[in-house]
């Protein structure tokens, strides 16, 4: 067997002989974390001096744009580079048109235009998606029951280019209608916004592991009983989402996503080896629901098991991970 001639074989060769001492399998690691690795999802509500525990996210709170500034502050200190910001939109702002996701005034243009003012070596990330947004809490608009793709895709544009506009430093469109990210390259430059980064939601799958998201942006309710498998991937499908990533990476995207993350690093690892393009993983609520709920019952080591499935998503082949234990993670390493 070829294997035999690299690798000898026992008595000669004992594998574990080079496992016996912690510094020897430090220095052996193929893999490891750095803080530079993560990126902080937050969510923004309106008002002042307001803190909403989510409560299936344990540990992860809605927050006034004025408690959001000191976690932020936390984040630049430990030295996590880049936050993901996610709005709470009042019912009253939600309507069939999604309007208030392309005002220039609304929250999370608000909130980008004071954080990077605030904090301006942080990268600010912004979904484009309208489901904080609709009054039925779909990705896009609705005709006729669907959701209708290149009326979404026009809309997508004017909220990238509002976020854009508040200083937001990469426009991820989340809502995997076809062609929004070229369509969203193009508005982007027409305006002078050649600088601002496309990172594509690619691979997104119609998972149920968005769910506590979707109690924390309040879209669970407008959503109901509704999903959104005829946007979002069938989670049964990987070669699909390398024609996905294809498309994304020809129309200009900068950096693809992965989403969710832990059930899908065969699909990570297969867009690694096929493009040569910063794949990043999004470890999404229901993952980290999963890993707080087990944790808080003594089920498992909450922070060795945040480290693990870490280290799993760079041995997939992440360049980053988006991570609601960003804070934890980099506080983990800074004590190291
Ligand atoms: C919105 C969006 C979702 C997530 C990120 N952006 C939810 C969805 O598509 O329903 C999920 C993130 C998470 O679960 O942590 N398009």
């Amino acid at each position: 067997m070829a294997a035999n001639n690299f690798f000898g074989s026992f008595p000669q060769t004992r594998l574990r002989r080079a496992r016996s001492e912690e510094w020897l399998r430090g220095m052996l690691a193929e893999n490891s974390i750095r803080v530079s690795d993560l990126i902080l999802p937050v969510f923004v509500q309106e008002g002042g001096n307001i803190r909403t525990p989510i409560a299936s996210m344990p540990g992860v709170d809605r927050l006034s744009l004025d408690l959001l500034e000191a976690l932020v502050e936390k984040a630049v200190g430990l030295g996590i580079p880049a936050i993901a910001l996610f709005p709470v939109v009042p019912a009253e702002k939600k309507n069939e048109s999604a309007k208030e996701a392309y005002n220039r005034k609304n929250l999370v243009c608000l909130a980008t235009k004071t954080l990077k003012e605030k904090f301006p070596e942080i990268g600010i990330i912004c979904d484009v998606a309208l489901d904080p947004y609709t009054s039925h809490g779909h990705d896009g608009i609705l005709k006729d029951g669907y959701v209708a793709n290149d009326e979404t895709v026009e809309v997508l544009c004017k909220q990238a280019l509002s976020l854009a506009q508040s200083g937001c430093d990469v426009v991820a469109p989340s809502d995997m209608m076809d062609g929004r990210v070229g369509e969203i390259r193009r508005a982007l430059d027409k305006e002078n916004f050649q600088n601002v980064k496309i990172l594509a939601y690619s691979a997104k799958y119609a998972s149920c592991f968005y769910g506590p998201f979707r109690d924390a942006v309040g879209s669970s309710l407008n959503l109901g009983k509704a999903d959104k498998k005829t946007y979002q991937m069938n989670p049964a499908n990987s070669d699909e989402a390398l024609r996905e990533v294809a498309l994304d990476i020809a129309e200009g995207a900068d950096m693809v996503m992965v989403k969710p993350g832990m059930p899908y690093l065969d699909i990570i690892r297969r867009v690694k080896d096929n493009f040569n393009i910063p794949v990043f993983a999004y470890q999404v609520s229901g993952e980290y629901a999963m890993i707080k709920a087990a944790s808080q019952n003594g089920w498992l080591d909450n922070d060795n098991t945040f480290m693990e499935a870490m280290l799993a998503f760079k041995r997939a082949g992440a360049s980053c991970v988006l991570t609601y234990a960003a804070l934890e993670i980099a506080e983990i390493l800074g004590d190291l």
